[in-house]
């Protein structure tokens, strides 16, 4: 297939600021990926733990993952299939087998443990004893959670859905229960100190990452209706 050449769509005029146009069929994979991910930054990161039906817990990252709902609150990630065997990685095998999975939030002070988990292991060994993370039971769920994560969410699979034409699958969870470092509860809000709560977010590529941010406070019209999200 012919490439465009980015360069020659330029806008020759000089009052206004010179955009690149990129039409993603056009493009060579794996770009669109290391493209959008760079455009669609900072993500924040589920780290998933999921447990096997022959009983190993599973632990890893996924910075495709949002909020989706409020009420009830419901969170996604999805998952990539890989190209060599085996193609399902453990996560959305045990999420599909179990229906249960818990997520955590990764801090400035979990994020080199939190980059070993994305390595491949086996099935049947555990991210947690590999890595030398702790686990606790969760309440709700049978997967474990980890003790030192500021934030855990355990959450029952609600959805599983194939991304058309991807090779990803969504994967929708309620959260039952909330567990968090008491020192982040901000009792009078019902909020998180996300600030104090440092967490790590994925840019663009597999190496960048950046910390939160200056705090700037925003206030909504008052004329405008509650909107969650
Ligand atoms: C920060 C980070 C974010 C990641 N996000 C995703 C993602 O959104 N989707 C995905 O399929 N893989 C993602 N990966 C790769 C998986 O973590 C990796 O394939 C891992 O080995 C999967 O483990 P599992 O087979 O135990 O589920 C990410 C890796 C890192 C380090």
């Amino acid at each position: 297939m012919a490439l465009s050449n980015p360069l020659d769509s330029l806008s020759s005029d000089s009052s206004t600021a010179k955009m690149l146009t990129l039409v993603t069929a056009e493009m060579e994979p794996p770009a669109p990926y290391h493209l959008l991910t760079s455009v669609v930054a900072p993500r924040p990161i589920a780290w998933v733990s999921t447990l096997s039906t022959e009983g190993v817990p599973n632990l890893a990252p996924y910075s495709f993952f949002n909020a989706v709902a409020g009420f009830p609150p419901t969170i996604m990630f999805s998952v990539s299939y890989r190209r060599r065997e085996p193609q399902e990685k453990d996560t959305l095998r045990n999420v599909k087998a179990t229906g249960e999975f818990v997520c955590h939030v990764v801090d400035e002070a979990l994020c080199e443990a939190m980059v070993k988990t994305a390595v491949d292991l086996p099935h049947g060994i555990s991210e947690f004893e590999a890595v030398g993370l702790e686990a606790e039971p969760a309440t709700e769920v049978k997967p474990p959670r980890l003790k030192d994560a500021p934030v855990a969410m355990e959450c029952k699979v609600t959805q599983i859905v194939p991304v058309e034409g991807a090779t990803n699958v969504m994967v929708l969870g309620q959260v039952l229960r909330f567990h968090i470092r008491q020192d982040l509860y901000r009792n009078s809000l019902g909020l998180v100190d996300t600030v104090q709560m440092q967490p790590i977010t994925r840019l663009g590529g597999p190496v960048e990452y950046t910390k939160i941010g200056e705090l700037i406070h925003l206030p909504t019209p008052q004329n405008l209706p509650h909107h969650p999200g």
